[in-house]
């Protein structure tokens, strides 16, 4: 028989998935077990509070979908996805950021330099890249995923006035691993405030509902690591309370007017680490 107590449940409960054949796996299960065990004892866990957990979570379930991921945003707020995408950062490669909600895989191919400005109000404005190597040598031919939101802050994915693949774009750097597109100023955006993420969690804390205005990009280049990140306008209001944690200083630049005057400019250099 087996006499399971305060002090040995932990260590019954972690052996009992030893039989998972995969290292990796079990590592991962071990380690969850371990920890939660652990968050359990420190904050003295009571059953009201744990069955409160339970159906909060029953909420977040209910209401995705498909479309809709409220684990995400619960895994976003958390900052545990930006802490797995700040332990995926290489050194001497630019820091990641948050995925985001609206990533689509297929964007249309579009010719470098690129025009996403089309029938979308709002300022236009140039980002402007050039895609090197760690140690500073430039990627011919590196591949650019690009996305953002409308002037009315939605994503194309969630607004029917605006046309299928609004403001997203794969293009291909030059030679030099340049590239540029023209589209219009991001705008801050809040978090979807219908949810029980929003609702029970981040609103009673006090916190903000923003993410701070920003480009998403994915870079990716042949022998190299792939970056998934995002660009922040230094103007914005919402840097130091992004909702989602995604702000890093290497990562939020100006829009600067030309000197020859004219559209204004977001200009980054991105360095990807060795594959
Ligand atoms: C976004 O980038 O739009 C986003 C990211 C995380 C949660 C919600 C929105
Ligand atoms: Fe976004």
């Amino acid at each position: 028989m087996r006499d399971i107590r305060l002090d040995t449940i932990t260590t019954a409960a972690e052996a009992s998935f030893a039989g998972l054949a995969e290292p990796r796996q079990r590592e991962l299960v071990q380690g969850l077990v371990r920890a939660l065990h652990g968050y359990a004892r420190e904050v003295g866990l009571t059953h009201a509070e744990w069955r409160g957990a339970l159906a909060f979570l029953h909420r977040v379930g209910d209401i995705s979908s498909a479309e809709r991921s409220e684990f995400s945003l619960l895994s976003d707020v958390l900052g545990l996805s930006s802490l797995v995408d700040l332990l995926a950062s290489r050194p001497g490669a630019t820091p990641g950021s948050v995925l985001g909600p609206f990533h689509a895989v297929g964007s249309p191919w579009l010719d470098n330099p690129a025009d996403l400005v089309r029938e979308n109000t709002g300022e236009p404005v140039w980002l402007r890249g050039q895609v090197r190597s760690a140690a500073g040598a430039p990627l011919a031919g590196a591949v650019v995923d690009f996305w953002q939101n409308a002037a009315n802050g939605l994503y194309w994915q969630v607004d029917p006035t605006q046309p299928r693949d609004n403001l997203r774009c794969q293009l291909r750097c030059d030679a030099e691993g340049r590239f540029a597109i023209r589209t219009i100023r991001p705008v801050p955006y809040p978090i979807p405030p219908d949810g029980p993420v929003w609702l029970d969690l981040v609103q009673p804390a006090g916190r903000g509902c923003w993410r701070p205005a920003h480009f998403h990009l994915i870079l990716s280049a042949e022998g190299h690591t792939t970056l998934v990140t995002e660009l922040f306008d230094a103007e914005d209001p919402h840097l130091a309370s992004d909702a989602v944690f995604g702000v890093r200083e290497a990562l939020v630049a100006r829009f600067e007017p030309p000197p020859a005057g004219g559209e204004r400019v977001m200009a980054m250099d991105f360095r990807l680490a060795p594959a």
